[in-house]
């Protein structure tokens, strides 16, 4: 039995990347091992939300992951903030992580570019917070899409050196999972790069059908093959990519022939991906409707997630400040 540990920022609703990404793969998981899942609240910090907007969001959040069929009956579901012990393994943590290795982060580094008027040090140090996030249940697997890598690459990094410099083997070095398969990327529809939450190229559990086919049909390609077997360009391989998580094997393979042989009209294509991911995010749009109606729901879930998950905390702090040398005065 794993001890796995799975995260979501409260920034933004969830689109198929993070379910393809990071849901699907927990939802396997759920069942045989012993799982933590929670919202990542603190690490939503770095991006300045509203105070009126911060509970709502960690809210939807959690509802979209319920949605998806999260069983709170089975896995610790909790919000990162509940869990204040984390915030104490993050601090010691930060003492030995190194300013350097921190800026050459490739998610500090196009934050750099991205929002130059806002390199707050929450986003220099937010791998040393996930690291706590994975650690703090002496996690060894985290099921994540591809551009977590780098940052379980750090997690793990943290932990061994915690191991060594005390000299001991409290922590496992924790892997980024997908049933040995590569780790998932889900493309954006603007023909470059992944899907993201403010991208703008995302398509949401919670967006309508409308929204849907509105978004699909705008989607990038290029002018169309001209000689057969013609390798495909990037925004159409990525159509062809969410086509592969979403639609039947046989409708990817219509499409695929069609395209090697140049009949193919990207607008039939379109069509098809649309209606397929309408098919998809129906049910969970439905249950996400439902779910973030019930408060009473949400806030039992919430309860409950926190009191297991400060349990798990706790013990692992006590033995962290033993290791380091924190001893009582009696
Ligand atoms: P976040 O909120 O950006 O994304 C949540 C999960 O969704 C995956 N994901 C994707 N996978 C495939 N294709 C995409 N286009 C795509 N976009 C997002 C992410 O890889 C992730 O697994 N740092 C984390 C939150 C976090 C965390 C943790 C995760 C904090 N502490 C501890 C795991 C364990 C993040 O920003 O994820």
């Amino acid at each position: 039995m794993e001890t796995v540990v799975s995260g979501i920022r409260s920034t933004g609703n969830l689109h198929l990347g993070n379910y393809f990404g990071a849901v699907q793969n927990f939802l396997k998981m759920q069942h045989e091992n012993h799982c933590f899942f929670f919202i990542a609240d603190y690490h939503s910090l770095t991006t300045h939300p509203k105070p009126d907007d911060l509970h709502s969001n960690i809210r939807q959040v959690l509802a979209e992951y319920l949605a998806c069929g999260i069983d709170p009956e089975v896995a610790t579901v909790f919000i990162q903030s509940d869990v204040p012990e984390v915030t104490e393994l993050y601090l010691l943590l930060n003492m030995n992580a190194y300013v350097g290795e921190l800026e050459r982060t490739a998610s500090f580094k196009e934050k750099i570019r991205k929002q130059p008027d806002n390199i707050n040090a929450g986003l220099l140090t937010y791998p040393v917070l996930m690291a706590a996030d994975i650690i703090i249940h002496r996690a060894n697997k985290v099921p994540v899409g591809k551009d977590q890598e780098q940052h379980l690459e750090m997690t793990r990094r943290f932990a061994r050196r915690f191991n060594t410099m005390y000299g001991v083997n409290y922590f496992p070095e924790p892997d980024a999972y997908n049933f040995g398969r590569q780790l998932v990327k889900i493309p954006g529809l603007d023909g470059t790069g992944k899907m993201g939450k403010s991208e703008g190229n995302g398509i949401f559990l919670a967006d309508t059908p409308e929204a849907i086919r509105k978004k699909v049909m705008r989607a990038v390609t290029d002018t169309g093959p001209t000689e057969p077997k013609q390798k495909m360009s990037e925004p159409v391989k990525n159509l062809f990519t969410i086509m592969d998580v979403v639609s039947d094997h046989s409708t990817v393979k219509h499409f695929k022939e069609q395209y090697a042989d140049c009949s193919i009209r990207y607008g039939d294509l379109k069509k098809q991906l649309a209606e397929d991911i309408i098919r998809f995010t129906t049910p969970i749009r439905e249950r996400i409707n439902e779910i973030v109606a019930d408060r009473k729901y949400l806030a039992g879930v919430v309860a409950k997630g926190a009191e297991k998950a400060r349990a798990s905390a706790s013990q692992t702090i006590r033995d962290v400040r033993e290791i380091i040398g924190y001893r009582p005065f009696a």
